[in-house]
């Protein structure tokens, strides 16, 4: 089926303006390699690897070969008690390329599953080891964790909290922003690293009897881009090792190659206790999320365990089947085409060419990381976001896809981008931002 829908109000559109969008319609019809194409044919670069998953560009051969081929050979099996050859050797190749010791990986259907089964899984370690009382939970603010109960608990966004209930036992520490000290920084900003002194506070409050974990995300993606402090993730590893607390990266955007290895984790060379993943994981092409455990973790809570199931927690979908050829699929173009090196090579052309819309009089900081960034521009006084919005409508309009938060507009490119790639996209954003904001 082509062409524009007749009907739009059945489809009630997750994070969105229902009311805008459908007013002012903008949709993909198909897309292969940097670009998506509209309805009507008018060819779109896409700035933000879609929602930050297709880090390999759109539609390629081997991903969508091994969707077909795996769908007209096993549809489904079940993975409770069950199982099928490639979901174990997804897992097995995922772990070859996570940090060294969190090679245990169970399997979700998206971030906001991960980071849930994440914290499930911390609780039932905790108790697994005789550490029953370790039932609290610390997030950051400006954390972004998905929508489920427990990642918009953990979460530090209040749009996402205050329509719903949160988990008890939760508490947060300070985002890592702070404009006076890190505006128009390169990667890593050099100020923030006393801010993980916060957690001993809340150790000393709360008692380090009471915490199971704490989880963050080592680059927040959602609240605008936000690098961590040279120095600050080291310290969130020394103290939670030093308190008996796990330590959870949610790495759903930073995940696969973002911001110069394969995890941001091997990136800040800081190793968390868990890894909660999903997105660039199949390149968005099918659902699917994991989380990739310390041995020590699956081991107390298997090993500990009455004969019997050992953790009671899972999805029909967990590790489905045309999700696992997809995984497999898209692992194998990542190490082939050398794509998690080449977003680091990328990272200095990349930060020059948006680096340099800094004289634009409403960009108030530009923040760059790996092959992401973040530009903020000044609110419109009582408009908060709407030059953030009138920008991404401006450059979708001229042929490019960017992703407004507020208003920073995020850019995370399919890693496949060509230097002409970064030059049209820095270009066309600058143009977006001179003519809509
Ligand atoms: C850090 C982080 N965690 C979790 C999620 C939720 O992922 P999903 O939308 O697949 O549930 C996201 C989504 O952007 C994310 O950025």
């Amino acid at each position: 089926m082509t062409g524009m829908p007749n009907d739009l109000s059945a489809f009630w559109m997750p994070f969105t303006d229902n009311r805008g969008y459908k007013a002012e319609p903008r949709m993909f019809e198909r897309a292969k390699g940097m670009h998506y194409w509209t309805p009507d044919g008018r060819q779109v670069l896409d700035g933000t690897g879609g929602l930050w998953c297709v880090n390999a560009g759109h539609c390629r051969e081997p991903i969508t070969q091994a969707i077909a081929e795996a769908a007209g050979e096993l549809d489904f099996a079940p993975t409770f008690q069950l199982a099928h050859p490639s979901v174990f050797r997804l897992a097995t190749k995922l772990a070859e390329i996570t940090p060294e010791g969190l090679d245990r990986i169970f399997f979700t259907n998206s971030g906001s599953e991960s980071v849930d089964t994440a914290l499930k899984i911390a609780l039932a370690y905790q108790r697994s080891i005789g550490q029953g009382t370790r039932t609290r939970l610390i997030g950051r603010q400006r954390g972004y964790h998905g929508v489920n109960f427990g990642g918009i608990s953990v979460g530090g966004i209040v749009g996402n909290r205050r329509q719903f209930l949160s988990l008890p036992g939760v508490d947060h520490l300070t985002h890592t922003y702070n404009a006076e000290h890190q505006a128009f920084t390169r990667g890593q900003p050099e100020w923030g690293a006393h801010l993980a002194d916060e957690l001993e506070a809340l150790i000393n409050l709360h008692g380090a009897e009471t915490i199971a974990a704490v989880i963050v995300e080592p680059m927040a993606g959602s609240t605008g881009v936000l690098p961590p402090p040279k120095g600050y993730l080291e310290k969130l590893r020394a103290i939670t090792s030093k308190h008996g607390i796990l330590l959870i990266f949610d790495e759903v955007i930073t995940g696969f190659g973002r911001v110069g290895a394969a995890f941001a984790a091997q990136a800040f060379g800081v190793t968390p206790d868990m890894i909660t993943m999903a997105k660039g994981l199949t390149n968005g092409a099918v659902p699917m999320g994991a989380v990739a455990c310390a041995e020590f973790i699956h081991d107390g809570i298997v090993d500990n365990a009455p004969p019997g199931i050992e953790l009671a927690h899972g999805y029909t979908y967990s590790g489905h089947p045309l999700a696992a050829a997809a995984g497999l699929a898209t692992l194998g173009i990542y190490a082939d085409e050398g794509l998690f090196e080449r977003g680091a090579a990328l990272a200095g052309p990349w930060a020059d060419a948006i680096h340099a819309l800094r004289d634009l009089d409403v960009v108030q900081d530009i923040r760059t990381i790996g092959f992401v960034a973040g530009v903020e521009m000044k609110a419109k006084p009582d408009a908060i976001g709407a030059r953030g919005k009138a920008v991404f409508h401006r450059a979708f309009d001229d042929g490019l896809l960017v992703r407004a938060t507020a208003d920073t507009i995020a850019l995370s490119p399919p890693l496949i981008a060509s230097e002409a790639d970064i030059g049209e996209i820095a270009d066309k954003l600058r143009k977006a931002i001179v003519t809509a904001a």
